[in-house]
C-alpha cells in the first residue's frame, strides 16, 4: 500500500519507519523544511532507541520519502494518517488547530476514488466526526474518504519495540471498506484487534493514559502515607500488585509522571468532562498528587540540605531512553532549588542540551556523570537511566563532599546504601543515615 504520515515526531516517524519496514511505500509531511531535511539524511531529529538505524534501512531501501508537499503524497496515498501535535491550550483543552488545518490540506488534495483517512493524534471524542465534516465539504468531485481513529500507544524509549507488539490495535471508524483496509495494514502487527466505532476509539485512548496515570499517582499517594508511618512502599506495592485485579505495573511511586502525554491527556479529559457538566474529582485529584509528588522531593533537598549549596543532579529526561524533556519532573525541582540559591552539576545521558536551550548559564553542565558529582554536598537522582542503577557508589561516596543521595526514582536498595555510609532519600521509605 501506499501511506502518508503527516507529522514527524514519535507517533508520526517510528509508525512510519514500522510500516516502510513492512514494505510499504510512506510519505512522511512535515512543515519544516529544515527538518525534512535532516529526516532525508536520515537524522530522526529525536532520541530514539533503534530508530535513527531504521529510518535509513528504509531510506536506503527507498520506501521512505519525506516532504513538505501534499500533492503527490496524498494524490496516491490508500490511507492518510494524522499524527500531529494536539498540544494543550492555556485552559488545558488540546489544541486541534493544526488538526483541522492538515485536514483541509488533504481534502484539497485528495485524487483516489477511495482515500482512508485515519488519525493518530490523541483527539477529544467527536473530533474525527468533524474531520469527517471537513474532508466531505472541501473534497474534489469523484473522490471519496472513509474516516477512521487508530489511536497509538507507543511509550518514548520504546517506541519501536511498543509499536511492533502492542497489547491491542484500535480501529474505530462507521466504514467497514476503512476498517477492512487498517486490518489488512496492521496485519503483520501482534496484539488483539479492537473494532469499533469512532467516538469509543477516541476515549480508549484518553481512558488509558488517565487510568496509568491514576495509577502512578495513587502509588505515590501510599508513598506519602508510608513516609509519615513507617512502612515501605515498595513492600505495600509489591504486596498489593500481587492480587491480580491490580498488578504491580505502572505503579512505581517517584518524583511524578512528566513528558508530552499523561500531563496534557489527563487536562485534556479534565476538560471534556468540565464540558459534559460532568464531576471531575478524581482526574483533578490525581493532577493534585502528581504536584505535590514533585513539590515533597524538592522540599525533602531543601530541608535536609541547609548550608550545603552544590548539588549533583543525574537524569534530566521526563524517563529513561529519550531526551524528551516537555513536563519532565526535573523542570520543576531544578527551578525549585534554583530559586532556593542551590549551585546544580547537572549530567543527562540525552537531555543535555535541551534542558541547555531552557536554562542556559543557570546550570553547570557535564558530559561525565561522576565529573557533575565531584565537589558536590549531595547526589540527586531525578530519572532512572541505566546507567545510574549500575553506578559505582564508592566512587560517588569518594566524591561528594557529603555522603548524601536523594533518590527519586528508588533505584538504589536502602540497606545497601546504609551499609555504604550514605545518607540516603528515597520516596515512600525511611531515610538512611
Ligand atoms: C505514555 C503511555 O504509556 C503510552 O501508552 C502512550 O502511547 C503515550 O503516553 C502517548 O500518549 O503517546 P510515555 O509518556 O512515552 O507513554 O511514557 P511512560 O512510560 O508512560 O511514562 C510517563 C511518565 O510516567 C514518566 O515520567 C514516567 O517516569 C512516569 N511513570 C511511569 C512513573 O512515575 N511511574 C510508573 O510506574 C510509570
Amino acid at each position: 500500500m501506499t501511506i502518508t504520515f503527516i507529522g514527524h515526531g514519535y507517533v508520526g516517524l517510528v509508525t512510519a519507519c514500522v510500516f516502510a519496514d513492512f514494505g510499504n511505500k510512506v510519505w512522511v509531511i512535515g512543515h519544516t523544511p529544515e527538518k525534512i531535511n535532516r529526516l532525508k539524511n536520515g537524522d530522526p531529529i529525536i532520541y530514539e532507541p533503534g530508530l535513527k538505524e531504521l529510518l535509513l534501512k528504509n531510506l536506503n531501501a527507498k520506501r521512505i520519502h519525506f516532504t513538505s508537499e501534499y500533492t503527490t503524497p496524498i494524490g496516491e496515498s490508500d490511507v492518510v494518517f494524522i499524527a500531529v501535535g494536539t498540544p494543550p491550550k492555556k485552559n488545558g483543552e488540546a489544541d486541534l488547530s493544526t488538526v483541522f488545518a492538515v485536514a483541509e490540506k488533504v481534502s484539497q488534495n485528495l485524487e483516489k476514488k477511495i482515500t482512508i483517512v485515519s488519525c493518530k493524534s490523541t483527539v477529544p471524542v467527536g473530533t474525527n466526526a468533524r474531520i469527517e465534516k471537513i474532508l466531505n465539504k472541501l473534497k474534489p468531485k469523484k473522490t471519496h474518504v472513509a474516516v477512521a481513529s487508530c489511536p497509538e500507544f507507543l511509550r518514548e524509549g520504546t517506541a519501536i519495540y511498543d509499536s511492533l507488539n502492542p497489547d491491542r490495535v484500535v480501529i474505530g471508524s462507521d466504514s467497514d471498506r476503512a476498517k477492512n483496509i487498517l486490518m489488512q495494514l496492521h496485519k503483520p502487527i501482534d496484539g488483539k484487534r479492537v473494532i469499533t466505532d469512532l467516538a469509543s476509539a477516541e476515549l480508549i485512548k484518553y481512558t488509558s493514559n488517565a487510568m496509568l496515570a491514576t495509577k502512578i499517582s495513587f502509588a505515590n499517594l501510599i508513598s506519602f502515607y508510608c513516609e509519615k508511618t513507617g512502612a515501605d512502599v515498595e513492600k505495600v506495592l509489591d504486596a498489593v500488585g500481587l492480587d491480580k485485579r491490580i498488578g504491580r505495573i505502572f505503579m512505581d511511586p517517584g518524583v511524578g509522571y512528566g513528558g508530552s502525554c499523561f500531563p496534557k491527556d489527563v487536562k485534556a479529559l479534565i476538560k471534556i468532562g468540565q464540558a459534559l457538566n460532568l464531576d471531575t474529582t478524581l482526574l483533578d485529584a490525581v493532577e493534585r498528587v502528581n504536584a505535590i509528588a514533585k513539590e515533597n522531593f524538592a522540599r525533602k533537598i531543601i530541608d535536609v540540605m541547609k548550608g550545603e549549596k552544590n548539588l549533583a543532579i543525574w537524569g534530566l529526561s521526563f524517563k529513561p531512553n529519550t531526551d524528551d524533556i516537555r513536563e519532565a519532573p526535573s523542570l520543576f525541582v531544578l527551578n525549585r532549588l534554583l530559586e532556593q540559591k542551590f549551585s546544580l552539576s547537572v549530567y543527562d545521558p540525552a537531555a543535555t542540551s535541551n534542558i541547555n536551550n531552557l536554562f542556559g548559564s543557570k546550570l553547570i553542565y557535564f558530559d561525565d556523570p561522576y565529573e557533575a558529582v565531584k565537589n558536590s554536598s549531595a547526589l540527586v537522582v531525578l530519572t532512572e537511566w541505566n546507567e545510574f542503577k549500575q553506578a559505582d557508589l564508592r566512587k560517588i561516596k569518594s566524591l561528594l563532599k557529603k555522603p548524601i543521595v536523594f533518590d527519586g526514582r528508588n533505584i538504589y536498595d536502602p540497606a545497601l546504601m546504609k551499609g555504604l555510609g550514605f545518607s540516603y532519600y528515597s520516596i515512600g521509605r525511611q531515610p538512611t543515615r
